[in-house]
């Protein structure tokens, strides 16, 4: 509909057809009507005042057929559509195309979406919670848009940490049926005591051990050159790791399509090296070599003096391999704002080499989550596992769910409600603001019914599954879209319509932006308005045209809100 509206603006304005795109809104309020165009724009370019601009606009314009009318109002001219028609369109895509809405076909273009990438052998903490759902969301709504998607978690599990492990094990012995929690213990351990040793601050006890980061290094070296023990050893920690790790994910309900890590370039490291020795640009600075790429990105050390390979070594090998192995249009990196530089180096030194994976990169950066409150431990989101937060999640939102939620069904499974609540509030709440506001995480905002919350989003769609489930039991027709759309007419009915109308355009505004908080606002408002106003629609005991018209709304609604919530990882909840 938008298009014909710009189409006919384009004619009376001669403003382009791209430009109109970016100017027409669609206001929040039904009496501004369904589309309006803001006219400073075009003011300017006449000469005269928007208010004035908007009249004669008013009077030159042959709007489309769709619309019923059009009208000044201030600056702005407004468009009301004809919304029986209206109604009719929106319902009838939406009851056939179901789950499929607002899906699109764009198999030829390959998106590649990394994201989540914990460093392994360091706790999986509660830090990394935003890029996982962040890049979740995308790699779903893509998805929904017909890309073709490929998942990657590009694991921390190449370099120095795993030395520390492999000190720990050297000096205070192997665990016997080791977890990731004993290897993070290690881990620690070493850490601190080679803090101790640099700070020349070693406890008389411990004055026995030798320099941790000399063996954590030497360690490394031998792994990077592929001497077995070191393998070993390695590959046992990756198997411990990843044990815990897909265990987490299938919890989130997380899938990846490729869990190549840092480890997964390590043999392609020399072509690297290579490449870029050839193409004349590393440099030599205190026997390590690196690019130079000037005064902001600065000097950019890819090879130590002993020759490790580096994190950003590793990240220009992988970005050359998807490049070269799936041709994408766009690799996402969705990981924190502070690795910003790292990112500009990294596409700054392609651009120097030429590569043409320098033009796919897009660093999808998101703020940090400083303080996140939970039972066990309250403060900085890096001391808290993944998995005691979604234990809370779960107790909390079970009590909650109890002492929120007056009438509940019988026979239900409160548990796996509670699972789905809880993993719902945080989701939602991780997403409900752009991605680089900072923000801190309390379950008093994200888990409570009446809020701007998942849980509340959950509960408008159970709602609906009841309202079905009653209209059935009444011996009601199963919801179709042959209605009379008449009776969808009046503002009630019709302010839910017109948000039905914008789910396509705000799934292509998330994924165009790498926002999916849009699509989190997005079903908020839906169910906002369906719930202020789904007490005035009944369904049961009206006239039968009226409840199947209403019946229909309502399925549609929950084919949006389920398709919109799918999209940002909130799992469904049926009844509840
Ligand atoms: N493992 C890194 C970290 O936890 C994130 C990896 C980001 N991705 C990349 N290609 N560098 O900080």
């Amino acid at each position: 509909m938008k298009d014909q509206i710009v189409q006919a603006l384009s004619h009376s304005t001669g403003l382009t057809q791209a430009q109109l795109s970016e100017i027409l809104i669609e206001p929040k309020e039904l009496r501004y009507g369904d589309f309006s165009f803001p006219c400073y724009v075009l003011a300017k370019q006449w000469g005269i005042a928007p208010p004035e601009c908007a009249k004669k606009l008013e009077q030159m314009l042959k709007p489309p057929p769709q619309v019923e009318r059009s009208e000044a109002a201030g600056p702005y001219l407004n468009f009301f559509l004809k919304r029986a028609p209206q109604v009719e369109r929106v319902i009838k895509e939406i009851l056939t195309r179901r789950e499929a809405i607002g899906s699109e076909q764009n198999s030829e273009h390959t998106i590649i979406i990394e994201y989540s990438s914990p460093n392994i052998a360091k706790p999986f903490h509660v830090g990394h919670l935003r890029t996982t759902v962040i890049g979740h969301a995308l790699d779903r709504i893509y998805r929904h848009l017909g890309y073709r998607v490929i998942s990657i978690n590009h694991l921390g599990d190449w370099g120095t940490q795993f030395g520390f492990v492999w000190v720990g094990c050297e000096l205070w012995g192997r665990p016997q049926n080791a977890t990731v929690f004993d290897l993070v213990a290690y881990y620690t351990k070493a850490a601190n005591l080679r803090k101790a040793q640099e700070k020349g601050e070693v406890p008389p006890e411990d004055a026995k051990y030798p320099d941790v980061n000399q063996m954590a290094r030497e360690y490394f070296r031998k792994l990077e050159a592929g001497e077995k023990t070191a393998v070993d050893f390695w590959q046992w920690c990756l198997n411990i790791s990843l044990d815990y790790l897909r265990n987490l994910y299938k919890r989130l309900g997380i899938h990846f399509d490729f869990y190549t890590g840092e480890s997964f370039y390590r043999d392609q490291l020399k072509k690297t090296e290579q490449e870029l020795r050839e193409s004349g640009i590393l440099e030599e600075s205190r026997g390590a070599w690196g690019v130079n790429l000037g005064d902001k990105l600065g000097y950019v050390r890819l090879f130590t003096e002993d020759g490790r390979s580096l994190y950003i070594t590793r990240d220009i090998t992988a970005a050359d391999y998807r490049y070269r192995t799936f041709n994408p249009l766009k690799i996402l990196y969705v990981v924190g704002a502070p690795q910003k530089l790292h990112f500009q180096q990294l596409i700054g030194i392609l651009k120097k080499m030429k590569h043409p994976a320098a033009e796919r990169i897009v660093h999808v950066a998101y703020g940090n989550v400083p303080h996140v409150s939970t039972r066990t431990s309250s403060g900085a989101a890096e001391r808290i596992w993944l998995h005691t937060l979604l234990e809370e999640a779960h107790e909390r939102a079970l009590h909650a769910y109890r002492h929120q939620v007056e009438k509940r069904p019988e026979n239900l499974d409160e548990q796996a409600v509670a699972e789905a609540v809880g993993l719902g509030a945080i989701f939602f709440n991780y997403l409900s603001r752009s991605n680089v506001k900072e923000f801190n995480f309390t379950w008093e905002e994200a888990l409570n019914f009446q809020g701007d919350t998942g849980p509340y989003v959950q509960y408008a769609l159970a709602r609906i599954n009841s309202i079905q489930a009653k209209a059935a039991n009444e011996g009601l027709p199963q919801p179709s879209a042959e209605i009379n759309a008449e009776l969808l007419t009046d503002d009630n009915a019709y302010s839910i319509v017109s948000l039905l109308s914008r789910f396509h355009a705000t799934i292509r505004r998330a994924a165009e932006e790498y926002e999916p908080y849009h699509i989190a606002l997005y079903v908020l408002e839906l169910a906002r308005t369906f719930s202020a106003a789904y007490k005035s629609l009944r369904v049961v005991g009206q006239e039968p045209e009226l409840a199947k018209a209403r019946l229909a709304l309502f399925t549609a609604v929950k084919y949006v809100l389920q398709r919109g919530l799918n999209l940002i990882g909130v799992p469904p909840v049926e009844r509840m």
